[in-house]
């Protein structure tokens, strides 16, 4: 692959109002997702619910890449494909999730450090021969009692830009996902100043390491009040306060953002990017296609329709596909959460 081809790329995941829908999660994660539905947690049912979702029919209408996690790149499909291949030959581009997880920040009691770096050039290249075209790195913030702290912002943000900058040299786009938390009492107003400051610092790191701005996804939380907030925001306000954010603190130079989803839920998450797209029409030109790359927002209704049962699989897919749809609703700015169950393809 040529430096264009990542920059390709880059512009294919946030092409065409679609999105991307992250199965990226840990063992742990996914296997306390599957213990809540009663959902045996072992190998071959985390292989089957992400085959559910890869073979979903029609999937690439709405969505442009698909994170794995690396037991899932290493797996196959029942069909004998290894994931990636399956995705590819669906119509839709193979990410993987290289960050080994947020571990306890040293001397901070409380806050978060994601590692990964070690071995990361060779297991990138690994990625890239296995199929994978882009890949994510999540650092984590919480809000509150004085965090985050100077000290996480920069080490978090060095290590994002130093696997960015790994990234871009094994020919995969890097995703760069700084998430400021949910829980919480916070305003919306905290939020936003955190959010903005921490971007500031993100984009100060990826530069000092070289990091072309043009062959990146940025994959930042919206802007939102703590869950705990007592004050109810509108959507509009909380598109407000995401479009300043981003606008003050995203270059113009980066080609898409994608949002995460946060552990809203699939309508307030559709609902959220409807109203951020929306507040971007009354500029002139927008700087950033504004898409999404969702796990929770998109699976849930899915996984729980399915239950680890076969017999399940059509009505699941059916439901996944229905969450991808609305999402792209959401990027053109034509979802509205009160007819959400009549969204029909285009
Ligand atoms: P959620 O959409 O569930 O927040 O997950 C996004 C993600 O990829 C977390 O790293």
């Amino acid at each position: 692959m040529t430096a264009n081809a990542l920059l390709q790329t880059a512009k294919a995941l946030v092409a065409d109002d679609k999105g991307l829908l992250a199965m990226d999660e840990s063992n742990p994660t996914c296997n306390q997702r599957f213990a809540k539905l009663g959902i045996a947690q072992n190998e071959e049912m985390r292989r089957n619910w992400r085959e559910l979702m890869a073979t979903t029919p029609a999937l690439s209408d709405c969505i442009s890449g698909a994170i794995l996690f690396d037991e899932t790149i290493r797996q196959r499909t029942r069909a004998g494909l290894p994931f990636a291949i399956a995705l590819i030959e669906a119509g839709i581009i193979p990410g993987i999730k290289v960050d080994t997880g947020a571990k306890d920040l040293a001397g901070h009691a409380h806050e978060k450090i994601t590692e990964g770096l070690d071995g990361l050039r060779d297991r990138l290249a690994e990625y890239a021969r296995m199929g994978a075209r882009f890949a994510k790195w999540r650092a984590v913030f919480a809000l509150g009692d004085g965090k985050p702290s100077r000290a996480s912002i920069d080490a978090n943000a060095h290590a994002l830009a130093r696997y960015a900058a790994l990234c871009q040299e094994a020919m995969l786009v890097p995703i760069i996902e700084p998430e400021v938390l949910m829980d919480g009492d916070h305003s919306l107003a905290k939020c936003a100043e955190v959010t903005e400051g921490v971007l500031h610092i993100v984009f100060d790191q990826l530069y000092a390491q070289n990091v072309e701005l043009e062959a990146i996804l940025l994959k930042p939380n919206m802007v939102l009040p703590g869950l705990m907030c007592q004050h109810k925001f509108t959507d509009d306000e909380i598109a407000d306060a995401t479009k300043s954010c981003l606008l003050r603190a995203v270059p113009a130079a980066v080609p898409g953002i994608v949002f995460l989803s946060g552990g809203q839920s699939g309508k307030l998450a559709s609902a959220g990017l409807n109203a951020i797209n929306l507040s971007f029409n009354a500029l002139t030109s927008r700087p950033w296609p504004l898409s999404f790359s969702f796990a929770r927002a998109i699976q849930h209704p899915a996984m729980d329709i399915w239950k680890g049962a076969d017999a399940n699989i059509v009505s699941a897919q059916q439901a996944l596909l229905h969450r991808a749809r609305c999402n792209r609703a959401a990027c053109r700015g034509t979802y509205n959460a009160l007819t959400d169950s009549s969204i029909q393809p285009d």
